[in-house]
């Protein structure tokens, strides 16, 4: 009678690279560029969020909508509201930056990104990252990014609110440039959010049947299409909600002034 010798446990670990890359190509690139766009995005934001020129009828920096401050001018609240009392005297921008500032921190897409961008780990495939220990997000903190289907739902809403801004813009300022800059932003922002693997999933994630669900067939087939562009969605709605947010401030400071601005 033969005896077998029991497998030895397979180790899950990363792949152990002694050289510093395999690659020839310009395999840095790539994280080097995503370093410099989200550090832009976040200087800018910080900067945004602190700046006190957000409104000039009928326009709104999306960085500051929905203002929901006491301090916010008439105009600029949404539906006339202010919910928050006058204890509240910080910027109105930081009521609501956590809903879509967490729904962009928690995206699939951007945690790869800033996963290898700015935490290295590892920068490219198979390029030696510097930390000698990998967790992935089974352990707290990262275990907290399941939270991004909640933000989804904020985001929605956040999407929603910059839409509103888009018509009332529309409606008073028909020719304006801001109008049709924030009008793209909504676009942009509702096709981001939309493309969110959370409302693939959402859609018809758990259906056994597609046949019996044809309502949310087609939501999932639409969802798909957007999903499958996540990436550059999330490009373009993050420097158009930045360039829409700069030129109502510009136009608010009086710095672009013509007809139709
Ligand atoms: Fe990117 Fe949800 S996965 S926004």
């Amino acid at each position: 009678m033969t005896q077998t010798t029991p497998e030895a446990p397979v180790r899950r670990q990363r792949a152990q690279i002694k050289v510093r890359t395999l690659r020839t190509d310009r395999w840095w690139l790539v994280p080097l560029l995503t370093f410099l766009g989200l550090s832009s995005f976040l200087v800018y934001g910080v900067w945004a969020i602190f700046d006190g020129s957000y409104f000039l009828d009928p326009y709104i920096a999306p960085f500051s909508s929905p203002c929901l401050a006491t301090s916010c001018p008439e105009g600029a609240r949404l539906f006339g509201l202010a919910p928050f009392g006058d204890w509240y005297t910080l910027p109105p921008g930081l009521l609501i930056l956590g809903l879509p500032g967490g729904f962009r921190l928690t995206c699939y897409y951007y945690r790869k990104s800033y996963y290898r961008s700015f935490w290295l780990s590892p920068p490219a495939c198979a390029v030696q990252e510097p930390h000698g220990k990998y967790t992935g997000e089974r352990r707290f903190p990262l275990i907290l990014q399941n939270v991004h289907r909640y933000f989804f739902y904020a985001a929605i809403v956040i999407g929603l609110v910059l839409a509103y801004d888009a018509v009332l813009a529309l409606i008073h300022k028909p020719l304006g440039l801001g109008t049709w800059i924030l009008i793209l932003n909504a676009v942009l922002i509702n096709a981001y959010t939309l493309s969110c693997h959370s409302c693939r999933h959402i859609t018809a994630g758990r259906l056994n049947h597609f046949s019996r669900h044809p309502l949310r067939y087609r939501a999932w087939t639409f969802v798909s299409k957007l999903n499958a562009k996540h990436q550059p969605l999330a490009w373009a709605s993050m420097f158009s909600v930045m360039g829409a947010d700069l030129y109502v401030r510009l136009v608010a400071k009086g710095i672009i002034v013509f007809p139709y601005a």
